[in-house]
């Protein structure tokens, strides 16, 4: 089960070296509405993503892309429609997806380095010297490791955020969902941070859900962009020819 507060998944247990043997779509959903009250906040999506794809989840404020990264995460269910998850494909060895949420969830008295050390699970590295190697490989390409004595309330909302998605990756997650990880980057650092991506999805064959208000940003990289317009799925396709 997901933890709501980290986004890590308790039985997350696999020495993983590369994408485990599920193939085929990670996320379907079909004509699925999610309401509130009087406020439809998704109407009728019709969805699918394949392992190992790079979507940019873009719309306006309000547009209902934290509503569908929580639909995908399991963390809101459908007011109608059917929604079918990793976890749910029976027989097959079940996907670990790790969320960052829009509000970060770290903890804000410890340092950014013991916030990442949190992420050490045996069961997924061979020993603690692999997980600081992936450690410093992270902090170096997304440029903190001067920075990770700082304790996260004296930390700036940037380096918080590459805190964040740094702990999400040190989980080794065969889907990672991302609610606006660079609204406090420039774009200098929010495309390394699309490097650290990249460079998972093809080492790992990483599944990459990104929201972001930022559309012309999504046009730089590769990836499919999912465009919702006030709840409802206005665009799938390229990021060029939006
Ligand atoms: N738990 C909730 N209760 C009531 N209304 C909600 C709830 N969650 C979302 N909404 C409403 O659903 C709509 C979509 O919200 P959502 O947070 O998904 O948008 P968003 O695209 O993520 O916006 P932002 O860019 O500001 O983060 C909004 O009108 C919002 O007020
Ligand atoms: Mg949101």
């Amino acid at each position: 089960m997901l933890n709501q507060n980290t986004g890590m998944n308790k039985n997350h247990k696999k020495i993983s070296q590369g994408p485990p043997s599920v193939t085929g779509p990670v996320f379907y959903c079909e004509d699925v509405s999610v309401e509130f009250n009087e406020i439809r906040a998704l109407k009728n999506i019709q969805l699918t993503i394949e392992r190992g794809e790079i979507i940019f989840v873009t719309g306006a404020s309000g547009a209902g892309k934290t509503t569908l990264l929580k639909l995908l995460s399991g963390l809101q269910e459908p007011t109608s429609g059917k929604i079918i998850r990793p976890g749910f494909f029976s027989g097959k060895k079940n996907l670990y997806v790790s969320n960052v949420f829009q509000d970060l969830r770290l903890m804000g008295k410890y340092t950014c380095e013991e916030n990442l050390m949190f992420s050490f699970d045996s069961s997924i590295y061979k020993d603690k010297a692999e997980f600081i190697q992936d450690m410093h490989e992270l902090t170096r390409i997304l440029g903190i490791k001067d920075r990770l004595h700082l304790k996260i309330n004296q930390a700036n909302g940037g380096l918080q955020q590459k805190v964040a998605i740094i702990r999400s990756l040190l989980t080794r997650p065969d889907i990672l969902i991302a609610d606006e990880p660079t609204s406090s980057l420039d774009t200098e650092n929010a495309r390394r941070l699309f490097e650290v991506f990249n460079l998972y999805n093809a080492k790992r064959g990483l599944t990459v859900i990104w929201a972001t208000h930022n559309k012309e940003l999504c046009k730089s990289f590769t990836g499919r962009i999912i465009h919702l317009d006030n709840g409802r799925l206005v665009y799938s396709g390229h990021a060029c020819f939006i």
